[in-house]
C-alpha cells in the first residue's frame, strides 16, 4: 500500500528487486536454467543487429490465438519477416504522424476536460489508466488503421482481454473476435473504398508482395497489440514517475522544451517492455562471450539501459539528458515499427496533461497493482486528483 510519495519511485523499487538477483559483473551470461541474458548496452546492440540471431522464439500450438501470432512479423526472421514488415514499414509518414498527433491531443484534452469537470462537482479522484491511457492510446491505433472510433472502443477493450488473460480458451475467444472485426472491416473496404488510414494502404501490398488475407489480418492485430498496450503502459509510467515526485512535474510546467527528452529519459528507466527473447543460430560471439549454436537469449533491455559504460550516473533521472541512445525501442532489423508513432502519441498526451490539469496529483493511498502482460510492465490503475 502506497501512503506517501517521499520515498523511492516504486518503478524504481520494482527494477531494483529484479536486477538485485543479477550479477552486473558479466555483461553477457548463462543462468543455472541455461537461459542466457545479455544485460550490457554495446553486447545487446551487437546482438540485436546479428541477423544471424533468430526472432522465432514462440512454439507454435494450435489454437486461434496461436495461429494468429504465428504470423506476426514480429516473430519472424529474413526474408519472411521483411516481407510482411513493407507493408507497415514505410507508413509512418511525418504528413500522418502531424494528423495524427493533431488527432491524440484532442482527444487525450477531451477526457481530461471531462476529468476536471467531474472534479469541479466534487469528484476529484480517477483511474487515469482507465479514463485517458486506454481510450486515448485505442484511439490511437484505430485512427492510424482507419477504423472508426466507434468500434474502436470493442477494439481497445478486446487489446486489454488479449494481453491480460491467462487461459488458453479466454485467449482463443478474444483473438477469435477481433479477427471477425478485422475480417469484416476488409471486405467492407473492398466493397466500399471508403476506409481511410493504413487498412487499405496495407491491402493493396499484401496484394503486390504476394501476402495472403490470413497474414494481413494478423498484422493488424499485432498493430493493435503492439501498438496500444505498450504505448498506455507507457504513459501510466511516465505520469507515475513524474507525480511521484512533483518536482519533476512541475520542471516540465515550467520549461515545455523538456517534454521530449523527458520523455526518451523515462523510456530509458520505465520503458513496458523490458525484454526481448532471441535465439541463436549459430554460435554467436558477443562482446568477449561465445553463446553457443540454438541458444535461448533474454536481452534485458532495461538493464542494458542502465548501462553505466553508456549512460552518465544510470540510475539517475536527468529529464534532460542530452545522449540518450536507450533500447526501449530495441534495435536492429526488429526495431519498434512503430517508434515514431509512440513519441508523438506519447508528447500529444504529456503536452494535453501539462496544459490542462497543471495540479495533477497522485492519490496518496492506493494500491499499485503491475501486470506482466503481453509486451511488458505496466499499471492495471493509476489513481489522481484531477485539481
Ligand atoms: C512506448 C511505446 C512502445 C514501446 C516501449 C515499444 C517497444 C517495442 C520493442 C522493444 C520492440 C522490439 C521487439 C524485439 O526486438 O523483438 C517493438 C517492436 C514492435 N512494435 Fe513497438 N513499442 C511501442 C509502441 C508501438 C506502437 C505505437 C506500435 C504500432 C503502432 C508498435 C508496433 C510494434 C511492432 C509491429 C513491432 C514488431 C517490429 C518487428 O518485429 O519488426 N509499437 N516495440
Amino acid at each position: 500500500m502506497v501512503t506517501d510519495h517521499v520515498g523511492q519511485d516504486p518503478q524504481d523499487e520494482v527494477a531494483a528487486r529484479f536486477y538485485s538477483k543479477i550479477d552486473r559483473s558479466r555483461a553477457v551470461q548463462q543462468t543455472g536454467e541455461g537461459l542466457w541474458l545479455v544485460l550490457g548496452h554495446p553486447e545487446a546492440v551487437q546482438l540485436l543487429r546479428d541477423r544471424t540471431v533468430s526472432s522465432m522464439t514462440r512454439t507454435p500450438g494450435l489454437g486461434v490465438w496461436d495461429q494468429v501470432s504465428s504470423r506476426f512479423f514480429m516473430f519472424k526472421d529474413a526474408q519472411q519477416h521483411m516481407r510482411l514488415r513493407r507493408m507497415v514499414g514505410d507508413c509512418f509518414t511525418p504528413a500522418r504522424l502531424a494528423e495524427l498527433k493533431a488527432v491524440i491531443q484532442r482527444a487525450t484534452r477531451d477526457r481530461l476536460d471531462r476529468l476536471d469537470e467531474a472534479a469541479a462537482t466534487g469528484d476529484r479522484q480517477s483511474d487515469i489508466m482507465a479514463k485517458v491511457a486506454y481510450p486515448v492510446a485505442s484511439d490511437a491505433i484505430c485512427r492510424l488503421l482507419g477504423v472508426s472510433p466507434v468500434e474502436g472502443a470493442f477494439l481497445g477493450r478486446w487489446a486489454v482481454s488479449l494481453s491480460r488473460l491467462t487461459t488458453d480458451d479466454e485467449f482463443d475467444r478474444s483473438a477469435e473476435e477481433i479477427l471477425a472485426f478485422f475480417r469484416e472491416q476488409l471486405s467492407a473496404h473492398r466493397e466500399t473504398s471508403l476506409c481511410s488510414g493504413l487498412l487499405p494502404i496495407m491491402a493493396e501490398r499484401a496484394l503486390a508482395l504476394g501476402i495472403d488475407d490470413d497474414e494481413l489480418l494478423a498484422t493488424c492485430i499485432l498493430l493493435v497489440v503492439a501498438g496500444f498496450e505498450t504505448s498506455a503502459n507507457f504513459f501510466g509510467n511516465m505520469l507515475l514517475s513524474l507525480l511521484w515526485r512533483r518536482e519533476r512535474f512541475e520542471r516540465l510546467l515550467a520549461d515545455e522544451a523538456l517534454v521530449a527528452p523527458a520523455i526518451e529519459e523515462l523510456l530509458r528507466l520505465h520503458s513496458p517492455a523490458h525484454v526481448v527473447k532471441r535465439r541463436t543460430t549459430a554460435a554467436t560471439v558477443v562482446g568477449d562471450t561465445v553463446i553457443p549454436a540454438d541458444a535461448e537469449v533474454a536481452v534485458l533491455l532495461g538493464l542494458c539501459n542502465r548501462d553505466p559504460r553508456v549512460f552518465d550516473d544510470p540510475d539517475a533521472y536527468r529529464l534532460d539528458r542530452a545522449s540518450n541512445p536507450h533500447l526501449a525501442f530495441s534495435q536492429g532489423p526488429h526495431y519498434c515499427v512503430g517508434a515514431s508513432l509512440a513519441r508523438v502519441e506519447l508528447e500529444a498526451m504529456l503536452r494535453a496533461v501539462l496544459d490542462r490539469l497543471p495540479r495533477l496529483a497522485l492519490a496518496v493511498e492506493q494500491p499499485l497493482r503491475w501486470s506482466g502482460r503481453f509486451l511488458g510492465r505496466g499499471l492495471d490503475q493509476l489513481e489522481v486528483l484531477a485539481s
